[in-house]
């Protein structure tokens, strides 16, 4: 997995995992590699990141670490300017989690030409996220379509946290026939419930407290799952409602009980499992969260 002499089961040297910038370097480092486990990232690790590595060591040879700040991905008035950006320390974390390789290209090496042919992420796409942030998926999904035919990865592990964007990929695998597994890794929580998210850092202490009101509403809305979908919904808005008027204040984006199959509304009548989902500002960082919920079936007595 290196241009030095080979040690290991994946032929990486001792000295951390190899950094290559280009597709031919990328080749080169994945000769031989065996079953190769990729995790897609837009760097600023952290501990959710490693568990996805964690997961994916588990199950590779050869673990890839791919860290990309996607522009297609990103609006013209979102922030990809400012998200965080850190190889050294990507690198480092990298080889604390026994990478083999991290691709870490320039948008110019993944985008030579303006990208004039792009994976359609369809009305999935366009609900929730994709409706705060039009165009958002099918930047994301042209990028990891790319990443994938790159990398060639046996499979690629996801966040639960981006709960829309993995049940994207699952679609874009199983719609377009791609060789990939897809593994999904739960989502990883701060003792006091905050979701990890590169986007974190931005957050003040205050703002940070405040945050929590997004995983506490998550709760109360698992808590009302037996009471079903209307009272998750009406359990969650009630604490997004009084965070609203925290200092600082959780603006909220939304806050919706979807199907996981389509993320469209889940009806007052749905049964079964549900994605409860929220985005909300604090401060100028924008947040999102998740959880499933099973919203089992009315006893009829
Ligand atoms: O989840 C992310 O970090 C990104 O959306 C991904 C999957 C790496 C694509 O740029």
């Amino acid at each position: 997995m290196t241009e030095t002499a080979p040690s290991g089961p994946s032929g990486r040297t001792a000295g951390g995992p190899v950094v290559v910038r280009t597709p031919a370097e990328l080749r080169r480092a994945l000769a031989g590699a065996g079953r190769v486990g990729l995790v897609p990232t837009m760097g600023a690790l952290h501990g959710g990141h490693r568990s996805l590595m964690r997961l994916a060591r588990e199950q590779a040879d050869s673990v890839v670490v791919s860290v990309f700040v996607n522009p297609l991905q990103f609006g013209p008035n979102e922030d990809l300017d400012r998200y965080p950006r850190d190889l050294p320390g990507d690198t480092a974390l990298c080889g604390e989690e026994d990478v083999d390789v991290v691709f870490a290209p320039e948008a110019a090496t993944m985008y030579p030409l303006p990208q004039m042919v792009t994976v359609d992420a369809g009305a999935m796409g366009e609900r929730l996220e994709g409706a705060s942030r039009p165009g958002h998926f099918t930047g994301v999904l042209t990028v990891v379509t790319k990443l994938f035919n790159l990398v060639r990865p046996d499979f690629a592990v996801f966040g639960a946290k981006d709960a829309q964007q993995i049940a994207l990929v699952r679609r874009l695998v199983a719609d377009l026939n791609l060789p990939v597994e897809i593994v999904g890794a739960p989502t990883l929580r701060d003792p006091d419930g905050l979701a990890s998210s590169s986007r974190n850092v931005f957050l003040d202490t205050a703002q940070r407290t405040s945050a929590l009101a997004l995983s506490r509403a998550l709760r109360a809305g698992a808590e009302a799952a037996p009471a079903g979908a209307e009272a998750v919904r009406e359990a969650a808005r009630a604490v997004l409602d009084e965070a609203a008027g925290a200092t600082p204040p959780v603006e909220l984006d939304y806050l919706a009980l979807v199907d996981p199959a389509t993320f469209a509304d889940a009806p007052a009548d749905h049964r079964g499992e549900a994605v409860l989902a929220v985005a909300a500002r604090v401060g100028t960082t924008r947040l999102i969260d998740n959880v499933s919920v099973t919203l089992a079936e009315r006893d009829p007595r």
